[in-house]
């Protein structure tokens, strides 16, 4: 077989290690794999990855290092070309052109709503791996780059802590996650945040002014505010504004993390993530699979149709907001 192997949307920490994971595992079983550059657009302007020999193959030492490195060696990006009907017919033609039996695209729900469309056109096997640190796909219990970003987010945090306490600050810290509170959510856990304003919960400033007081009244010193950047209320800014409003009783300021949260050295378990599901991707094709992204679920190799895996919100676990709630006294 001939595997394709691309990464495409917004980088995430992790990508690198699933590639090598797919690389080493479709080499070990006797086949070939062709690295496609810069996702679909590179897939439309034939961009492949040449090894030290020069030719569009990847080898087992094409992917050496790969697993503590972030980002992507492929680079990654999103296509205009490859939404319209012509560019997937041209992408699907370039596939047959090369001889490429099977793809794997490591991406989120904008790569996975690409491979479907693809599917119209191209009669090759198709399985995805879940490559985004917005955690937002269904079929996976977590994404590759998730607990990355988190880590992350959650570093800063601690470090914006240390000078919201020495100036009885409010910080309302910005993090990434487009339509997802995921990363608000868990960040804010693990970091201790008093508030989390997320998509998928009504952000009500004076509410949260009101909070506010009582904790300041409680002895709190500092106070920081995770926001997700697709709150229906806005991002960090104008929540700070509608919060001074409200009379917020810290002096506050903003931070946004923004692309800072997709960088960085992958944390083991994006590493241990990205190889299992590399892997299974790879095995998953030999056995025939194919219009499916590989995951796992509650520590189980699954296989989801990519029409499932963003067909709708995943939802934020209940649990863990009362959970935030209930700590934040
Ligand atoms: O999907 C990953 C993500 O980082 C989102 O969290 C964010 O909203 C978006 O990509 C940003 O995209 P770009 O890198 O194109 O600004």
């Amino acid at each position: 077989m001939r595997i394709g192997v691309f990464c495409s949307g917004g980088d995430a920490p992790g990508m690198n290690p699933c590639l090598r994971a797919v690389v080493r595992a479709a080499v070990a079983e006797g086949h070939d794999v062709v690295g496609i550059k810069r996702g679909y657009a590179g897939l439309l302007g034939e961009q492949f990855f040449l090894n030290t020999d020069g030719e569009p193959l990847m080898k087992l030492r094409s992917v050496s290092g790969l697993s503590r490195c972030g980002g992507t060696i492929l680079h990654s990006s999103r296509s205009e070309e490859f939404r319209t009907q012509e560019g997937q017919k041209k992408a699907a033609a370039i596939l047959r052109k090369h001889r490429i039996d099977a793809i794997v695209p490591i991406g989120g729900d904008g790569t996975f709503r690409g491979a479907v469309a693809l599917c119209d056109h191209w009669d090759g096997q198709i399985v995805g791996c879940p490559g985004t640190i917005d955690n937002d796909l269904i079929g996976t219990d977590y994404t590759i780059g998730f607990a990355t970003a988190v880590h992350t987010a959650v570093e800063a945090l601690d470090k914006l802590r240390d000078t919201a306490e020495s100036h009885e600050r409010l910080f309302l810290v910005e993090v990434m996650g487009r339509h997802s509170g995921y990363i608000g959510l868990y960040t804010a856990l693990a970091g201790g945040a008093e508030v989390a304003a997320l998509p998928e919960t009504p952000t009500d400033a004076a509410q949260i002014v009101h909070h506010l007081e009582t904790l300041k009244a409680r002895g709190k010193q500092s106070i920081m505010i995770v926001v997700a950047e697709g709150d229906e209320a806005g991002g960090a800014s104008q929540l700070r504004d509608a919060l001074t409003e409200a009379g917020c009783p810290f002096p506050t300021r903003v931070l946004k993390l923004g692309h800072l949260q997709r960088g960085g050295s992958p944390v083991p378990a994006d590493r241990i993530l990205a190889t299992r599901l590399g892997d299974y991707a790879v095995r998953s094709l030999l056995d025939g699979s194919t219009d499916v992204m590989a995951g796992l679920i509650h520590g189980r190799l699954v296989l989801t149709p990519f029409k499932e895996t963003f067909g709708q919100h995943k939802p934020v676990p209940e649990e863990l907001m009362t959970l935030l709630d209930r700590m934040a006294r």
